[in-house]
């Protein structure tokens, strides 16, 4: 072990099943160097920013060795932090603040594919075909009287093929871009290195995993076609995420993996977690991700892709809890992430979509289990939309022409320009332009401004934490409600937390639930109670 910091902020093993996860896009949240890009010494510097809004745990996307292409999922060294990001010293230094505020790190681990420079695959492409070097990876002939067709009709995520030729003839597999070739996880070698790197990152503090593409490092022995293919109907593969059977996902195989990691989280002190990222057919197959012996949450991510309805969110808080129960395990909820459309704009954008994110954000804030925030929600930013195609970083952009550089762009600090002291003074660019109109958006223009978003999230998350039904765990009951409303309450003991969303389109009267504790928008007196605006969300307490 090196100068670590491996002491986790309370002893207690189960800190996940009730926290309020940031996700930190290390790229895009703080630059302290000055060159445009987020690093690891600008998020320890916005540390106490993060105490204060009310997080329990950072979730950083990878910082590792990367060119670049997938953002950093493209991985290099898995053990070494890249130049623009900082240095191992940093990380190590940025943990040890994070412990010290109360702070829990989760990093992330790609597991399912490497960069195309990390050494093995460069090593594989040296050595040619049937070397050992690339039996680490999923070379395969080629169809067609030359193998000039590829191995089977599988697709990449990111559009076309999901295999691409090399020089000698072979073909390689890659789920994602041809510069993210996938392992072969039947190599015990392959196994044995990612069990490495896991101790290694335990061993300087981390609390947790967030394993990217979890469902996705077995394939079906025979590497059979799926059987259809845009190429022959138009339909995408990718469609089938979460929905169908793929032979590229979720086979039973994988589960393997996770019961021989378990052990080596749990030989760890503190409670150090996993969550996947995993696409599952069914909730009882997702759910079989979690449990004592594999990993300890699976995002749940039908909240992704609800529209602004009381039937929709109701629909995904049921099943979501419905699948935790199966497992015993609790819920985890997300509303945005670095792959997604922001959820102010998903629900509309300008001012409505606005002022929904904020009801939005009450309703997942009072559910039980697990909230994963992204950053910028708390500010309200919503999609950038317009950004100049020639400056679109993803690499699917090119591929499909859909591209999630807009909910990537750097945060808004202080400051009336771009980039809104994304760095230090004076630096006048970053990797992605903050559009003009943000200077609102801002922390330092919403600190200490009643009403203004980040203080919504504040006093949600201050509530949340301190008031005994809100840190339970268990259910919620469900309220009958006219149409369009959803209301639930939660307890403990004599007190009672009951959260009540306005979707039906006008104010409603909402009484005999209590005092209100915070509302997305402000309530005016009704008779015995309160009217609840549309489009707006209320938590009411009676202790
Ligand atoms: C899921 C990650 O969230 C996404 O950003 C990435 O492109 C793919 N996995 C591939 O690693």
């Amino acid at each position: 072990m090196t100068a670590s910091h491996p002491t986790p902020p309370t002893a207690d093993p189960d800190w996940w099943r009730s926290a309020v996860v940031y996700q930190v896009y290390v790229r895009s949240f703080a630059d302290a160097n000055g060159d445009g890009v987020g690093d690891l010494p600008g998020i320890r510097q916005r540390l106490p920013y993060l105490r204060d809004l009310g997080v329990d745990a950072l979730w950083l996307t990878p910082f590792y060795t990367s060119p670049m292409v997938d953002g950093g999922y493209d991985v290099a060294d898995y053990r070494d932090v890249d130049p623009s990001f900082g240095t191992l010293a940093d990380f190590e230094a940025m943990v040890g603040d994070a412990h010290a505020l109360g702070l829990r790190i989760i990093v992330d681990l790609v597991p399912n594919h490497t960069s195309s420079a990390h050494p093995w695959f460069v090593a594989a492409l040296a050595a040619g075909p049937g070397s050992p070097e690339r039996a680490r990876y999923l070379f395969a002939e080629g169809r067609g009287e030359h193998g000039e067709e590829p191995p089977n009709d599988w697709e990449s995520i990111f559009g076309g093929p999901a295999w691409t030729r090399v020089a000698d003839g072979q073909w390689y597999l890659h789920l994602f871009d041809p510069a993210q070739p996938d392992l072969d996880w039947r190599h015990p070698e392959v196994r044995a290195e990612f069990e490495e790197i896991l101790r290694f990152w335990l061993d300087r503090g981390v609390d947790g995993f967030r394993i990217d593409v979890a469902h996705g490092m077995i394939k079906a022995a025979g590497l059979p076609d799926v059987g259809f293919s845009t190429m022959t109907t138009g339909r995408r593969q990718v469609e089938l995420l979460g929905k169908g059977r793929l032979p590229y996902f979720d086979q039973d195989e994988v589960h393997e993996i996770y019961r021989a990691w378990r052990p080596i989280l749990d030989s760890y002190p503190g409670g150090r977690m996993a969550v996947a990222e995993a696409w599952a057919e069914t909730p009882q197959r997702l759910a079989r991700y979690i449990g004592p012996d594999e990993l300890h949450q699976a995002f749940s991510f039908d909240f992704l892709d609800a529209t602004w309805s009381a039937e929709s969110f109701r629909k995904v808080i049921d099943t979501a809890l419905a699948e935790a129960t199966i497992v015993g395990a609790p819920t985890t909820w997300v509303l945005s992430n670095h792959d997604k459309q922001r959820h102010v704009t998903r629900y509309g954008d300008g001012p409505d979509g606005l002022r929904r994110a904020r009801a939005a954000a009450l309703l997942m804030l009072a559910l039980p289990g697990c909230a994963y925030l992204y950053q910028g929600e708390e500010l309200g930013l919503p999609e950038v939309l317009d950004l100049p195609d020639e400056l679109r970083q993803d690499p699917a952009f090119r591929r499909t022409g859909e591209s999630r550089d807009g909910c990537r762009v750097p945060i808004p600090w202080s400051g009336d320009l771009p980039p809104y002291g994304f760095g230090p003074a004076g630096c006048e660019s970053s990797w992605l332009p903050a559009p003009a109109t943000w200077a609102a958006l801002s922390v330092a223009a919403q600190l200490g401004v009643p009403d203004s978003t980040l203080e919504l999230y504040r006093d949600a998350l201050r509530i949340r934490r301190a008031h005994p039904a809100l840190a339970a765990e268990g259910g919620i009951t469900w309220l009958d409600t006219e149409p369009g409303v959803l209301a639930f309450s939660r307890s403990a003991g004599d007190t009672e937390l009951t959260c009540v969303v306005n979707i039906s389109g006008a104010p409603i009267p909402v009484s005999g639930y209590g005092e209100p504790a915070v509302a997305s928008e402000p309530l005016a007196a009704a008779s015995g109670g309160h009217l609840l605006p549309v489009d707006s969300a209320a938590w009411f307490e009676r202790r």
